[in-house]
């Protein structure tokens, strides 16, 4: 039988000090001038193998975006996940940790004034981040109702100063088939790519998600940049962002290239137009056994269906 026996230096794991209380520590060094030999803090952070955006968090949370039902809880979320990159079952956690979020760089081109690539570190210290409870609904039926926390899109659309010729957003997840043994699947459209129009980008509700539950993003979750449009099917979401482009023409998406006869465009929740293969009138909460009521827009109808006059003839729904 093989004994372990301890060297005197190392601590039994009782003893260590939690991680929040050391990274707050941390936080007070760094805040103190107390800094060694002009390093800064998320370079300790990252050189300790610490995300190095870990003192952006908990953000202070932006108190007009309530619930109509409780937080779902950390655990369930953070183990029921799509990322199809990973695998098509929902325990895709450590498939996805093999997926490298340091450097991060996204490249941020098309019809900008200027195309250009930021490091995902540098960026999301330049922009607003709050926290916001938000409810989810995946066209699969199922819900959760989420704290994240983010910036607006429209902050980072006045970052990249699009031409009035651009008219619509286009995301994409990264490439690396290396790690992500699902991109190995040539049926799939690879990589994973979503979509806005430019008023959808910049309405408010639009988040550029980095962080969850007041931690930054895990990798499951779409580490380091995912995007949420809680009016939309959860499939809109995309994770893992690595390029942002302003086109004119609507981009062809995952899910729409895949099968488009299920999948298309817009993506808003309509509990009145059924997936082809299932209702959606209702959705089973995570976590618990109500099924609720499933509601137009997924609740979120005042801030966004002005954005829809006019396009009656579009498939908004599906
Ligand atoms: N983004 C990428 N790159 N790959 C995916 O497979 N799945 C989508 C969306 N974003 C997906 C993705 C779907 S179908 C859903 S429901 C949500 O991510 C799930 O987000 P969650 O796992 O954080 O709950």
């Amino acid at each position: 039988m093989l004994i372990k026996r301890r060297p005197g230096w190392e601590l039994p794991e009782s003893q260590a000090t939690p991680e929040h209380i050391a990274m707050n520590r941390r936080a007070f060094l760094g805040g103190s001038a107390g800094l060694i030999a002009g390093s800064t803090l998320p370079q300790i952070a990252a050189a300790q193998g610490a995300d190095p955006t870990l003192d952006l968090y908990p953000a202070k949370r932006n108190a007009s975006y309530t619930l109509d039902r409780p937080v779902t809880d950390e655990e369930l979320a953070a183990n029921y996940n799509n990322f199809y990159e990973f695998g098509m079952s929902k325990d895709v956690v450590s498939a996805a940790k093999k997926l490298p979020t340091r450097p991060w760089n996204i490249a941020i081109d098309g019809m900008v004034e200027k195309p250009f690539e930021i490091g995902f570190d540098d960026l999301v210290r330049k922009m607003p981040l709050e926290e916001r409870l938000y409810r989810f609904r995946c066209v699969e039926s199922w819900a959760m109702a989420v704290p994240w926390t983010g910036f607006p899109l429209k902050a980072l659309v006045a970052l990249a100063q699009p031409l009035s010729s651009a008219k619509y957003v286009k995301f994409e997840t990264f490439l690396n088939p290396r790690v992500a043994s699902g991109q190995t699947q040539r049926w799939y459209p690879w990589p994973y790519t979503e979509g806005l129009t430019m008023a959808e980008a910049n309405n408010d509700l639009t988040l550029m998600v980095t962080g969850i539950y007041g931690k930054p993003l895990p990798n499951q979750h779409g580490a380091p940049v995912r995007l949420i449009t809680p009016w939309k099917y959860g499939f809109k979401s995309v994770k893992s962002i690595a390029r942002i482009s302003f086109v004119a023409e609507r981009p062809k998406t995952f899910w729409e290239a895949l099968q488009s006869s299920e999948y298309g465009f817009w993506a808003n929740v309509n509990p009145e137009v059924p997936h082809p293969r299932w209702s959606q009138a209702s959705e089973q909460v995570l976590g618990s056994r109500e099924r609720r009521p499933t509601l137009l827009f997924n609740g979120y109808g005042e801030q966004v269906a002005a954005m829809y006059k006019g396009l009656e003839g579009e498939r908004l729904y599906v």
